[in-house]
């Protein structure tokens, strides 16, 4: 060992306290495991290299390199082998492992990781130990671009780190949704839920089914009185503009609608993106409720051909249709979990229906919770012969399930849950509305009740612990009419939940986390996201929306007589 290694080894030793650390490395979020701090600064300069020691890690070099040049203005190189930056696979190759660790001292930067998503991780934390202008769009002079000294060692909390954006109600064009992706990344999200059909909408391009998009994608804003968010955000930001985001409108027939759709190909381009960021598309075709834009495009699709949701799932010909829709889905989304949806389903269209009721019969069930059961499980068959697994909110739970099927606890208000789906073999990842539900109203508590809030429930034995795949976030669109105010709502509370999901084992107490986000909020800035100031008063959500825009909604229980 050299004199110079044996020194910096020594330095190390002698800091293991997060709380003594410099402000650079107390600025991380979300927290690393493990921090020695060294003593000195690498400094980045003109003609770095980034090296990377096996091909997979091309992309990721690339993505640095792009960073780094774009914001330092210098000639930054990606080469075969070791850099200023080296990107190193170590070990047995395990792309599950997301563990890395980060070494800066005087020969440079070190990641190194056991997969690609480790080496992701690894990029993250340095860019935070960068000046916060290293996420500018243009070059910045003056800025000393210096790195200190450090041994980082680091692995998630929880595999399931996740944040779900619903572009049924409010449409993110490409750009927006890779720039959501961007964000994810730079805070070690690992799941992009992407609720991709709803009643409002349908978003993703099914070849076998072209009307979904060619009529499903597009609604009339006036006619179909669904566009409450831009009617609330008008008002509440006095802005009439707000009412229809003009790069989302098309003219048909003298109507103007609202709208739009990823094609096939548009949906491979977000996997890649998001895949180079280490991120997992998760797509959710949400069946059997919240269809109603489908059975609006085909209404052999609804029980009564009304047009009205939900799916029909007593005829024979709905299933294939869930199918087929499942098969192309699978084709363009490569990972393990795809979601089924489940949630809010209106069963009881399906009391009156004679396919529902003949399938009740035949298939020996007691009523139409045992009929969505059903419903989930063969989809779960198909999903299982297709080599995936299924996902779905709660409600799958009713009427019983398979163990081999994930829940979304959504219902933050329903107790119980959790232990209930644990108990019986599932797994479950934590987004209740309590804390999760990004679309919600916020005010200046907000954050620091998510932060120290039970996200994953207090009570849960370390049988049902083990079974908690972890947490996300969920943003909602109704009442999300652009990307700047999803921004708004998201940030920084998304930044709290990474923290929690990432490192369940030293969690900072409240009032070091809130220092650390002022710190840090600069850096949102520099990336041009619109985030909601630490104190900015009270903002409406998705449940304090004004009573007059609700007025159309039908309703999700029988009503009654
Ligand atoms: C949900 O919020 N309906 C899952
Ligand atoms: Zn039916």
């Amino acid at each position: 060992m050299s004199l110079k290694y044996a020194k910096i080894l020594i330095l190390w030793a002698s800091c293991l306290c997060p709380l003594g650390l410099q402000a650079e490395l107390n600025a991380l979020i979300p927290m690393p495991q493990q921090v020695q701090e060294g003593q000195g600064e690498f400094l980045l300069t003109d003609g770095l290299t980034i090296g990377y020691n096996h091909k997979s890690l091309r992309p990721a070099a690339e993505y640095l390199k792009d960073k780094l040049a774009t914001a330092t203005g210098y000639g930054v190189r990606v080469k075969k082998g070791s850099g200023t930056i080296s990107l190193q696979l170590a070990g047995q190759r395990n792309d599950a492992d997301e563990s890395y660790t980060l070494t800066a001292d005087g020969s440079g930067v070190h990641v190194t990781a056991a997969g690609y998503k480790g080496i992701i991780h690894g990029i993250s934390t340095l860019r935070q130990l960068l000046p916060h202008e290293v996420e500018s769009a243009r070059a910045q002079t003056a800025v000393k671009w210096s790195v200190p000294y450090v041994k980082i060692k680091d692995r998630p909390s929880y595999e399931w780190r996740g944040l779900m954006l619903d572009p049924a109600r409010h449409f993110y064009t490409m750009d927006e949704t890779k720039r959501f992706l961007d964000m994810m990344c730079l805070y070690k999200f690992s799941k992009f839920h992407w609720h991709l059909i709803d009643t409002q909408a349908w978003r993703i391009e099914i070849k076998k089914y072209p009307l979904l998009t060619q009529k499903g994608a597009w609604r009339n804003p006036n006619r179909e009185k669904i566009d409450y968010g831009s009617e609330m955000c008008a008002q509440e930001w006095n802005d009439p503009n707000m009412h229809l985001p003009q790069n989302l409108i098309r003219v048909e027939n003298g109507d103007t609608l609202y709208g739009g759709y990823y094609s096939q190909k548009e949906i491979g381009e977000i996997v890649a993106y998001a895949a180079v960021r280490g991120i997992d598309v998760v797509p959710e075709i949400d069946f059997p409720g919240h269809n109603h834009k489908a059975t609006r495009c085909y209404d052999w699709l609804s029980c009564h051909r009304d047009g009205l949701d939900p799916l029909c799932v007593g005829k024979d010909s709905v299933i294939k249709f869930c199918q087929d829709v499942y098969k192309e889905i699978f084709k363009l989304f490569p990972y393990e979990y795809v979601e089924i949806g489940g949630d809010e389903v209106r069963r009881y269209r399906w009391e009156t229906c004679p396919n529902c009721q003949a399938r009740i019969r035949r298939e020996g069930l007691k009523d139409i919770t045992e009929l969505q059961a059903w419903f989930t499980r063969t989809m779960e068959k198909y999903f299982n012969r297709h080599g995936r697994m299924l996902i779905g909110w709660d409600e799958i739970l009713e009427g019983g399930v398979s163990r081999t099927a994930t829940v979304n606890w959504w219902r933050g208000y329903k107790a119980g849950v959790v232990q209930k789906a644990t108990d019986g073999g599932n797994q479950v990842i934590c987004c209740p509305t309590t804390f999760c539900y990004f679309d919600y109203a916020q005010d200046d508590s907000t954050l620091q009740k998510l932060y120290e809030g039970n996200i994953v429930p207090a009570q849960l034995t370390p049988a049902q612990l083990r079974l908690v795949k972890g947490m996300q976030a969920n943003i909602w669109g109704e009442y999300i009419p652009t990307e700047a105010r999803m921004q708004f709502m998201v940030f920084p509370r998304a930044l709290a939940l990474a923290e929690k999901a990432w490192n369940t084992t030293t969690l900072r107490p409240w009032t070091q986390f809130a220092a650390t986000l002022t710190d840090h909020l600069p850096r949102l800035q520099a990336m041009g996201v619109n985030y909601r100031p630490l104190k900015a008063g009270f903002t409406n959500g998705f449940n304090t929306r004004p009573v007059h825009l609700r007025t159309t909604e039908t309703p999700l229980n029988k009503p009654k007589k």
